[in-house]
Formats: structure tokens, sequence, C-alpha cells
């Protein structure tokens, strides 16, 4: 089988910053998982002795403790630094900018808009950082929110498509007489969301590689179903299936952003040999 790699797949730059944070850091921990990978998780652990804190709590005062790319709750960073566990934080820069945005909008007196997953950790380190912030994944979500005040400011969760965010903006601008709206946006996720459209338009078959609960896996697989109806989401070689590939002969392969580069090479590896 041929394979033809997208021309932008992976880790982006604040996984990869926050990977080598974590490798010159041996014998600390993680507060939360620092991506959404496990095998890379399981990696940093055996070769690094990079443990992981699923709460605050199992911190404690001598601990290296290192913050996740995805950030965690103001309040909790406040706690990790008042009891001097010694904080690293390899939150991404592009995931610390909506944090300062709602910090300091909400400090100017406007109510917030996060078009994201409430449940995502991110939304709720970002949510942390200000006063009234709501929190909607569809415009019309937007009918029912009551605001404690009459000027709004709106950002998006890095990992978000950009024309779903317009959609909840537009809406916004329709009702409101003061919006302003950042783009929070994260390139590296459009740019591997762009090729992930590309590529999957010109193959049989589209794999694309990443962790079952990463948000931006799951969007590049939905792009590229849309393409190629021949597309699966696999987490490893091993749950490749030799009857996707029957009758097939271009194979396009992608990745979401917490995926190492070693796991795609064993895959493409597999696929090369069917
Ligand atoms: Fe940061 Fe964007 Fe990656 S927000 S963690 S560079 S997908």
């Amino acid at each position: 089988m041929q394979v033809k790699l997208a021309s932008s797949y992976g880790f982006c730059f604040g996984v990869k910053r926050a990977i080598k944070i974590a490798q010159e850091h041996k014998n600390s921990a993680t507060m939360g998982p620092l991506i959404h990978n496990q095998k890379e998780i399981s990696r940093l652990k055996d070769d690094f002795n990079v443990g992981l804190y699923n709460s605050i709590d199992e911190a404690k005062s001598d601990d290296t403790v290192i913050i996740r790319t995805h950030g965690i709750p103001k309040g909790d960073l406040e706690k990790l630094k008042a009891q001097d566990t010694k904080v690293i934080n390899a939150t991404c820069p592009f995931v610390t900018t909506p944090q300062q945005i709602v910090k300091k909008m909400s400090a100017d007196g406007y109510s917030i808009v996060i078009f994201g997953d409430e449940e995502h950790p991110e939304v709720k380190g970002v949510k942390s950082y200000g006063d009234d912030v709501h929190v909607v994944l569809k415009a019309q979500e937007l009918d029912t929110l009551k605001f404690k005040y009459n000027k709004l400011a709106t950002v998006a969760q890095t990992t978000k498509q950009k024309e779903k965010y317009l959609e909840i903006v537009n809406n916004l601008i329709l009702r409101y007489k003061e919006v302003r709206v950042f783009n929070t946006i994260c390139d590296a996720t459009f740019e591997n969301q762009a090729a992930t459209r590309e590529l999957s338009d010109q193959v049989d078959i589209m794999i694309v590689i990443g962790g079952k609960n990463s948000s931006n896996t799951k969007q590049l697989f939905n792009i590229a179903k849309k393409n190629c109806n021949d597309s699966y989401l696999i987490e490893d070689e091993t749950e490749l299936d030799d009857l996707w590939f029957k009758d097939k002969k271009l194979c396009g392969v992608t990745a979401g952003a917490s995926t190492p580069d070693w796991i795609i090479q064993k895959v493409v590896d597999a696929i090369e040999l069917y």
C-alpha cells in the first residue's frame, strides 16, 4: 500500500514544548495528563520518572509539579504555589492568551462567552480567570443565557473550528451592542485540519492517528470522513484492520496534535505492508 502523509500533522508547538519541559524535569509529576496520549505519558514515566497527579490534593510541598498544555484552574494554581510546591508551567502560550484575555475583560466589566466544551480542561482553566463567564457550544444556547454586564467579550477554545465560532460571534452581534471578539483558535490545529482536508480528497482510505478522547484528533477525523468515507481513527498500529485496505491503492495518514512521531512511524510501516 502506498502511503501519503498530510503536509502538516502530529505534535504542535505547545506539545513539543511541554514534552521538552517534562524531560528536563526528571522525578516530577504532571498535574493531569500532559497531553492526550497514554503511550507518550507512559514513556515519560518509564524514561524520565515523570509521574501523573489527577488532583492537586496529591501534590506535596517538596514536589515538582508540571502544569499541562491545557492549563489548570486559577484557584488550583494558587493553591499549589501557596503550599510551596515547585510549579513548572508548561501551559501552552496559546492557552495562556485566552486566560489573560478573560482576566482583563472581566476586570474591565465585560461578561464572557467561551465557545468550547464545558468539561474540557482548557475551558475549565480559561473560565476560572473571569467573573461572569458562560460556556457555549452552539449558538442556540445563547437564547437562555443571562449576563451580569451589558458588554460582552468572547474567546474560543484553541482547538475549535473557526466556521463554528463565527456562528456564535454572528449571533452575539445580532443581539448585543458591544461585543469584543478574540480569535483564540490555534493555527497549529488549523494547519493540521487544512492539510487533512486536502489529503483526504486525494486518497482511497484515510487513517487518522490520535487519542480517542482528544478533541483535535476527533475534528481531523470528522474532516477526513467528509471527503473520504473510508476514514478510520486509531490510536496505534494494532488497531489496523486488513479489510479496510482491500482494493485500495493510496492511503492518507494524518495525526492529532498529541501524537508522537514514533507512533506515526509504526502505523506507516504497518500500512506499507498491506
Ligand atoms: Fe498549543 Fe495549539 Fe498545540 S494551543 S498545545 S500549539 S494545538
